[in-house]
C-alpha cells in the first residue's frame, strides 16, 4: 500500500535546476570549458564536487587542479548559485506541485524531500514549502550520492515506511536510477526518451496527476 511520496527539489518543485546550470555555466566560461544545457542533463542530481569533476572532464582539465583548487572552484560556483536563488519566492513553485502536495496531505500520506543540494532547506524556505514536509534528508550525513539509492532509502527510513510503499519524483537521470534501485515507484519529469526505467514520465510538472499516479501505483 502507498504510504509516502518522496520528492527531489531542483527541477521538480522549482526551476532551480536552471540556476544550477547558469552558475556552472559561469564557472565553465571562466575556465574556458564548453558547457551546454545538453551536457547539464548529466549533472542533474549529482553532488557539487562530482559535478565539478564532470565539468573538468568535459574540458579535459581533470588533472589541471589540486584538490584545494577544486574546493575553491566549487565554492565559487556555489557563490554564483546562492546569488541567483536569492530571488526565489512562492511564485517560483512549478505548476501542479502545490495541488499535488495538497492531495498527498489530504490522503494522509507522508511527504519527504530527497535533494542532493546543501541549499535545499533554504530553497524550500524561500518557497514557503518547508512546513509541508515531514522529513528532509540531510545530505551531509550521506555516504553516497544519486544514482546510489541511499538518499531515497534514508527518506523512507525517516518516514518510517517501507521503500516499496513509496513513490519517488525526479527530473534527473541519476535520480530516477536512485529511486528504482531503492525499490520504489518512479515518477519522472522530462522527455519520455530520457527515462526508460521510470514507471511514469510527465513532460512537465503541470501534467502531474495524483489520481493517475496512484492508480498506476496500485496496478504496478
Ligand atoms: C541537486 C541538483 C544538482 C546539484 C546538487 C548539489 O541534486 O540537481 O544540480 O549539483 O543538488 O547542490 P548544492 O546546492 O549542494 O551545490
Ligand atoms: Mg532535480
Amino acid at each position: 500500500t502507498l504510504k509516502a511520496f518522496i520528492f527531489d527539489l531542483d527541477g521538480v518543485i522549482t526551476d532551480s535546476a536552471e540556476y544550477h546550470y547558469l552558475a556552472w555555466k559561469t564557472l565553465a566560461d571562466e575556465l574556458g570549458i564548453t558547457f551546454s544545457r545538453e551536457l547539464n542533463e548529466e549533472l542533474k542530481g549529482v553532488s557539487r564536487m562530482d559535478s565539478l569533476e564532470k565539468i573538468l572532464e568535459f574540458g579535459n582539465k581533470e588533472t589541471e587542479f589540486t584538490n584545494e583548487e577544486k574546493e575553491e572552484l566549487a565554492k565559487k560556483k556555489n557563490e554564483h548559485y546562492v546569488q541567483l536563488i536569492k530571488k526565489i519566492s512562492p511564485a517560483d513553485i512549478l505548476p501542479g506541485i502545490e495541488e499535488l502536495l495538497i492531495e498527498i496531505k489530504s490522503a494522509g500520506l507522508g511527504l519527504g524531500l530527497a535533494s542532493a543540494s546543501k541549499n535545499a532547506s533554504a530553497v524550500l524556505e524561500s518557497l514557503n514549502l518547508k512546513k509541508n514536509f515531514d522529513v528532509i534528508v540531510d545530505v551531509n550525513a550521506l555516504k553516497k550520492g544519486k544514482p546510489d539509492p541511499e538518499i531515497f532509502l534514508k527518506a523512507a527510513e525517516l518516514l518510517n515506511v517501507q521503500p516499496d510503499n513509496c513513490i519517488g519524483v525526479e527530473d534527473a537521470i541519476a535520480g530516477v536510477e536512485s529511486i528504482k534501485s531503492a525499490g520504489m515507484f518512479a515518477v519522472a519529469i522530462g522527455p519520455k526518451n530520457q527515462f526508460s526505467t521510470a514507471d511514469i514520465v510527465y513532460q512537465t510538472t503541470a501534467e502531474l496527476s495524483y489520481n493517475e499516479i496512484t492508480e498506476r501505483f496500485i496496478n504496478r
